[in-house]
């Protein structure tokens, strides 16, 4: 059976990611701090931000996650408004936590039970390509999430697993409502900047993903999943 050992799958782009896997007759595992809606979704309570967190990884794989065919996807993060001038390093650190190490320990634990077939899916951002102001930290992080993608790709040549980065728009989650303070006029001006002159549905992204996931010739590839940006 086909495992898919996401993180962030309790809402948004992981959760519709973590449906459509399951309905597709994975086995579906998630990793987050609040509980998973749907029943057949495997969760398991963690906050990646937390120094203890890969001792807590360690034994719950351990016990849960045999060696098998296994789709990995770095999909939790944290988006701060923040700058290069004024960001205190403890915030920063802990939003590297969640978006860079986590998926660092993850791969450390889990690439040695990966089988062939298996995959490694990171989630990136348009922000892994370009920077935008007030989002220093997941700026940086996205940036570097696209060198953790290639360098995984080099590292694991011949060992038929491979490695792809999805670089989502204006995605309507709770994490770009947040981020725009549920502003709806800035929603849609955001929505008007994508050439269909809307937000991206989390569904979109989720196909994108297991499309990625079971399609080797895109390893190493950066996917930008956004409706075609409106450049201004
Ligand atoms: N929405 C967009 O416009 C957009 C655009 C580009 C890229 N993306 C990327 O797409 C991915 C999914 O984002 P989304 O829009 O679906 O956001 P979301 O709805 O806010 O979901 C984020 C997920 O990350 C998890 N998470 C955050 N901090 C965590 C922590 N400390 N420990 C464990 N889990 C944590 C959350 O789970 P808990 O709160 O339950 O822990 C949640 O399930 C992210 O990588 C994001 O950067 C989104």
């Amino acid at each position: 059976m086909h495992t898919l050992l996401i993180t962030g799958a309790s809402q948004g782009i992981g959760l519709e990611t973590a449906r459509l896997c399951l309905a597709a007759g994975y086995r579906v595992i998630n990793l987050s701090r609040h509980e998973v809606p749907d029943a057949g979704i495997e969760h398991h309570n963690i906050d990646l931000s937390q120094a203890d967190s890969e001792s807590q990884l360690r034994e719950l794989l351990a016990a849960r996650l045999p060696a098998g065919k296994i789709t990995l996807v770095h999909n939790a993060a944290r988006l701060d408004n923040d700058t290069a001038a004024a960001t205190p390093t403890a915030n920063f650190r802990e939003v590297m936590a969640v978006n860079l190490v986590a998926p660092h320990m993850l791969n450390q634990l889990v690439i040695p039970l990966m089988q062939p077939g298996s995959s490694i899916i990171y989630i990136g951002s348009t922000l892994s390509e370009k920077a935008v102001p007030n989002t220093y930290s997941y700026v940086v992080s996205k940036h570097a999430i696209i060198g953790m993608m290639r360098a995984t790709c080099q590292d694991l040549a011949g060992q038929q697993i491979h490695t792809t980065c999805i670089c989502p728009g204006f995605t309507d989650t709770q994490m770009l409502r947040t981020h725009v303070g549920d502003d709806q006029a800035v929603l849609a001006h955001i929505a008007s900047l994508s050439t269909f002159g809307r937000l991206v549905e989390p569904q979109e992204v989720a196909r994108t993903i297991k499309f990625a996931a079971e399609n080797p010739v895109l390893n190493g590839a950066v996917i930008h999943a956004n409706l075609g940006q409106v450049e201004t």
